[in-house]
Formats: structure tokens, sequence, C-alpha cells
């Protein structure tokens, strides 16, 4: 049985359903219940549900042999996988923005509310900026909205939640989409498999 890793929410729901496409359905997916486990129903996939940040560490330490994972996650945590196809699904960007009125004061330290510590470190590392990350779990624009920080580094999707904070984006860092990624030790001994799985979703 081939073990894969989906994350919760919108983008597990949509990988879910490329899955399905490929004939791995599965009746208990959409059955609205507490089931962290669920096989497909031919009995050859079983689902596990977790969260999108937990993905690469199910998939690096073999939990499960492959998963469903944004780029941005992929990008701030770096597990040890590989990563095989681009499944073009929750297209999004990271992202530095801020007020719409902000100005950057050079001299001063630059205080950065973000989720994404390791990129957002990385980023201004290579830029020789000093920085203050303030590291928040979510509803990140508020921070720059509130004046707790200067600036933000998130996900844009359509750009709404930045417009109607009245902030904008100024440097746009990584494009983002769902990637299916491999443990290696299972790509060795199911590799064939995988790459079947793999191909098809690159072809989408
Ligand atoms: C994400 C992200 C932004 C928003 C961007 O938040 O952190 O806040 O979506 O999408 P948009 O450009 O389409 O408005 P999410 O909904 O995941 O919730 P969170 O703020 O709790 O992280």
């Amino acid at each position: 049985m081939l073990n894969v890793a989906l994350p919760t929410g919108r983008m597990g729901d949509k990988s879910y359903a490329v899955f399905e496409e490929m004939g791995f359905g599965c009746a208990a997916f959409s059955q609205d219940d507490r089931k962290l486990v669920k096989v497909s129903d031919d009995g050859s996939v079983r689902y596990l549900l977790v969260k999108p940040s937990d993905v690469g560490i199910y998939v690096e330490r073999g939990a499960a042999d492959i998963g469903v994972v944004g780029k941005d996650v992929l990008l701030e945590t770096s597990p040890d996988v590989y990563e095989l196809a681009d499944l073009k699904l929750g297209r999004c960007d990271l992202a530095i923005a801020g007020k719409n009125d902000f100005v950057e004061d050079e001299d001063a330290v630059l205080r950065v509310a973000t989720k994404y510590e390791n990129v957002t470190a990385a980023y201004y590392r290579s830029m020789g900026r000093d920085i203050d990350i303030i590291r928040l779990n979510g509803s990140i624009e508020l921070a720059a909205y509130l004046g707790l920080a200067d600036v933000i580094v998130d996900i844009v999707e359509t750009g709404t939640t930045l417009r109607e904070n009245g902030m904008r984006v100024f440097t746009y860092l990584h494009p983002s989409s769902a990637r299916l990624i491999a443990n290696k030790s299972s790509y060795k001994f199911l590799g064939a498999q995988i790459d079947r799985i793999a191909e098809r979703m690159n072809s989408i």
C-alpha cells in the first residue's frame, strides 16, 4: 500500500481530486468525520491527512512514501526529500508587502512579521539588511496594519487581503504551487509506481 500524505484544507481537497482522477478514489475521503487515515476503494493507497506544514516531516521520515505540499512550505522547511512534480494547484507568491504609504528607513532595523522565518532571514541576509523577525502564525497582514511590523513576508494569492487592508506588494520573492514529494528510500523501492504518478501530475 502506498502511503500518501495530503495537507488538510483546500489544497488537500484539490490534490485528492487529482489522485481520484488517476484511479485512487476513496469514498471515505468526502465523509465528514475526523478520521486521519483513509484507504482508497481499491485498497492500494492510504491517505494520511496532516497539517500542511508537517507534510515534509512525514515524508522525510518515511511515515508517508509521497506527499503533496506547497512550494512555499518546502522553501521554508527544506525537508530531505525528492521533489517530483508540480500539480499547478494552489498557485500563489511569497512576497514582501506593507502599507501603501510605507517608506523604509534604511538606517533602522527593519521589523518583519512572518511565519516564513527561514525564507525571510535568508533573503534579507543576502541583501545585507538587518531585520527583526516577528514570528506569527496567521493574519500576518494585521501586524503591518497596526504598525507592529514595518513589512510582512507572506503568501499572496488574489491580493484581496492586502488590498482590503490598505497594503501592497513591494517585492515578489518566489512563486509557489503544490508539489509532489517523495521519501528517498521509498523512491528506491517504489520508483516505478511513484514515477507514474509524478508523470501524470506533470502532464496535467
Ligand atoms: C493566506 C495568507 C494571506 C491570504 C492571501 O492566509 O496568509 O493572509 O491567504 O490570500 P489573498 O491574496 O487571496 O487574499 P490564510 O487564509 O491561509 O489564513 P492565515 O492568515 O491564518 O494564514
